[in-house]
């Protein structure tokens, strides 16, 4: 009778079941974040939009992530993983991305087969109360969808952006939106097509040039930590007595602003971004509990800036986040006498004097 060590057992029976073994490479992406001119804000099951949602994507705000990976030695199934953030060891992210992981298990089966070294940078400063989600979930994405395809071979260029985009918005809901060049749109919405809630699609082809190269100026009124979570936020929706008007209004919006982008309507687009970003704030300031997420600053910032566009008939609008920060969008045509504007008028109003300038991108770029 042979005798059969059990372990040299379990290890056969490892490596029958482990259909990725001998697998190894990396790749690296960078993806930007990106600015909503009609706002996502409520969500329901698997981090899907009440309302459909459109955005600049930006240039210069992004996250680089580089992934290496290569077969465990000892399949199991657990996700392994080592993440390090702006070159160092980050157990706080790493739990963040690990619990991510394990959740698009279903996505992606190989996860558990692997074991990925994921290193992440922004190229924002790190305390400048700038989201960094939306940037680094689309990096991520963009890196775990390129590893399915180097494993199962090329897939059609269109539903590889799909796909990340996908993931992404299981990472963050609104990340999913960075993966295009120029605007994006998520949520289902019938003047757009193939629009869907699981995934952002591109709008950009019929969009008028002069939106293509619209700059925002992002003003940091503070840098202090948000004293919501937009997990909260978005759960504060539920119980919110304005919700539903909302997300009709959320939907004429898009339909509105759409048109505007097409035409090159610019004192149209400026209406509906302020009023969005209005909006959402007041939706916050309705919920219960409530949130003011403006300080003094953000509203007189947002008086000179309308005082500054009636004077001087400049093209100058704003927007802001689920913070105190204002986004300065307007035309490159005008971006002499705007950032004269900002730094004389603006600047005092700022943390430190703390100004990013961005501008519309191009999109992710793949860099390994
Ligand atoms: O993607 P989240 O869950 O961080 O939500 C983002 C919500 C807003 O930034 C306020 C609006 C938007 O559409 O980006």
């Amino acid at each position: 009778m042979i005798f059969v060590s059990p372990f040299f057992y379990l290890a056969t029976q490892i490596s029958i079941l482990n259909p990725f073994q001998n697998i190894q490479g990396e790749t690296a992406w960078r993806a930007p974040s990106n600015i909503a001119l009609v706002k996502y804000w409520g969500k329901y099951g698997q981090q899907l939009p009440r309302n459909a949602s459109i955005s600049f994507t930006l240039k210069n705000a992004f996250t680089e992530t580089a992934v290496k990976y290569y077969s465990k030695t000892k399949a199991d199934n657990n996700i392994d993983i080592q993440f390090f953030f702006e070159g160092k060891a980050n157990p706080k992210f790493a739990e963040k991305i690990h619990k991510f992981l394990e959740s698009i298990v279903p996505h992606f089966p190989f996860l558990p087969y692997l074991t990925l070294e994921i290193s992440s940078q922004n190229s924002f400063p790190h305390s400048t109360g700038i989201a960094s989600s939306a940037s680094s979930m689309a990096a991520l994405a963009l890196c775990l969808t390129t590893i399915e395809e180097q494993i199962n071979g090329d897939m059609l260029a269109r539903s590889f952006l799909e796909k990340a985009s996908m993931i992404a918005r299981l990472g963050s809901g609104s990340a999913c939106r960075s993966v295009y060049p120029y605007l994006a749109v998520w949520g289902q919405h019938d003047a757009i097509q193939d629009s869907s809630n699981e995934y952002a699609v591109p709008f950009y082809e019929q969009v008028h040039p002069i939106f293509k190269s619209f700059k925002d100026a992002i003003l940091i009124v503070s840098s202090d930590e948000k004293s919501v979570s937009s997990r909260a936020g978005h759960a504060l929706m539920e119980g919110n007595p304005f919700a539903d008007s909302r997300y009709l209004q959320a939907k004429t919006h898009l339909t509105t602003i759409t048109d505007c982008l097409k035409h090159g309507d610019l004192e149209k687009f400026g209406e509906i971004v302020e009023n969005e970003a209005l909006t959402l704030h007041a939706l916050m300031m309705c919920s219960t509990p409530s949130y003011m997420l403006m300080l003094p600053n953000t509203l007189k910032i947002i008086d000179l800036i309308k005082t500054f566009r009636t004077e001087k008939a400049v093209p100058l609008y704003y927007t802001l986040d689920a913070g105190p920060n204002v986004h300065l969008l307007y035309p490159v045509g005008n971006a002499v006498e705007v950032e004269t504007f900002i730094q004389q008028a603006l600047l005092p109003y700022c943390e430190q004097q703390k100004v990013i300038f961005d501008e519309v991108g191009k999109g992710p770029i793949r860099l390994k």
